[in-house]
């Protein structure tokens, strides 16, 4: 298999992990010599529920006996799909209640940014420096990191970047601005949460000037930092809110969600301002209702951030020098790359799964699933300060 997938299937480093997978259950994934990896990264915050959760899977599968894809989104009515939207918009705050559902996390930010210039007739986007929104041309647009973006030039005109926390570069958010958008807790960077009411203060200077802001929640959404949505935990309130990953339950989904009179702006003059054939697909709707139900309806919320006491106090390491992040979205910060490496490739040996972040590497990723148990968490922490001990 392993010639075979070098040959056959795109790569995207030259050095993947390559690990042979048999199957996956709850916190663990199973490799093909029989071997149980605990899983600390849940698909990169995608596993929400761990693997191959009994609702999500019983929701797939009855759903499957109905119909699958029956007709390009938007035209039909499923209920499956009708029912997410409801249930998304009963836990959000008003107007924030009709959402477009598409296929991943990179297209609901191109729907969103979308959005946000048919609705304001703008164009420029203001994002955040260190961001990461995803890897379609658009959502690449939004990142500042020239290395990654230099071959693909030349992407979308008129985006700006500000520094994230800092009140000095809101001036940049101006009467020209359609639009703010930001990861609620930046991700790639490293984990670094709003500090000092930010998120709040961008909110009221996109207010004066009329921009759209919009929060990206596709990693600190559905569950994963003790609140449904991470903007609950600051203080404010987007007018688009974009969420993917955990949405699904380890399903392809992404979602953006708006007032009904924003949104409507997608469907006319012209018409079909957003289209996709698969988004809202009714099995992946269907795996996601059960998801957020669980989610909303479990203990899981409160127990994400007893979890990450845990995290906390059982890798007090003399060579992690912080953690970052906020319940299940966590970031050990070593004091140097070569130790991020070490240790999440000799895990792996030792059968556990850790991961990097995309922009900080000094950061080892903690996102497990929010259904792992404190007895595997601990088991988990354990393996990663022996594996610091020996240094
Ligand atoms: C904050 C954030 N936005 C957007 C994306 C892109 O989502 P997807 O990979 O589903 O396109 C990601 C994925 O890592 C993400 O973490």
């Amino acid at each position: 298999m392993q010639d075979d997938f070098f040959k056959y299937q795109a790569q995207t480093t030259p050095h993947p992990l390559a690990m042979e997978v048999s199957h996956a259950k709850g916190s663990y994934i199973f490799d093909k010599k029989g071997k149980a990896y605990l899983d600390f990264v849940a698909g990169v915050s995608a596993c929400s529920l761990g693997h191959s959760h009994p609702k999500v899977v019983e929701a797939i599968k009855s759903q499957a006996d109905q119909y699958l894809h029956v007709m390009v989104y938007g035209e039909y009515i499923q209920e499956p799909t009708l029912e997410l939207t409801k249930l998304i918009a009963k836990h959000l705050p008003a107007p924030l209640e009709t959402t477009y559902l598409v296929n991943s996390g990179t297209e609901a930010i191109e729907g969103s940014i979308k959005l946000a210039r048919r609705y304001t007739g703008r164009t420029e986007i203001i994002a955040a420096k260190n961001s990461y929104h995803g890897n379609t041309m658009g959502s690449l647009s939004l990142m500042d990191y020239e290395e990654r973006k230099a071959p693909f030039l030349p992407l979308i005109p008129d985006i700006k970047h500000i520094r994230f926390n800092s009140e000095a570069d809101l001036k940049h958010i101006t009467t020209k601005t359609a639009a703010v958008i930001l990861e609620t807790i930046q991700g790639g960077a490293g984990f670094i949460e709003p500090q000092n009411n930010y998120l709040q203060k961008v909110q009221q200077r996109c207010n004066e000037v009329g921009a759209v802001f919009i929060l990206d929640e596709i990693q600190p959404g559905i569950g994963r930092t003790g609140k449904l949505f991470g903007f609950e935990n600051y203080n404010c309130q987007p007018d688009i809110v974009v969420t993917g990953k955990g949405l699904g339950g380890g399903l392809p989904i992404g979602a953006f969600t708006a007032s009904n009179d924003m949104m409507q702006t997608l469907s006319d003059n012209p018409k079909l301002g957003h289209i996709t054939t698969f988004g809202g697909n009714p099995v992946i709707a269907a795996a996601a209702l059960a998801t957020l139900k669980e989610v909303i309806e479990s203990n899981l919320m409160p127990e994400a951030l007893e979890k990450e006491q845990i995290i906390r106090t059982h890798l007090n390491h003399k060579h992690i020098k912080e953690i970052r992040g906020k319940g299940l979205m966590l970031a050990a910060i070593v004091d140097h790359p070569d130790i991020t490496n070490h240790v999440i490739l000799k895990a792996q040996d030792e059968g556990l799964i850790l991961f990097w972040l995309l922009f900080e590497p000094k950061a080892i990723r903690i996102t497990p699933p929010l259904t792992i148990s404190n007895e595997e968490i601990i088991k988990g922490c354990k393996v990663i300060t022996s594996i610091l001990d020996k240094l």
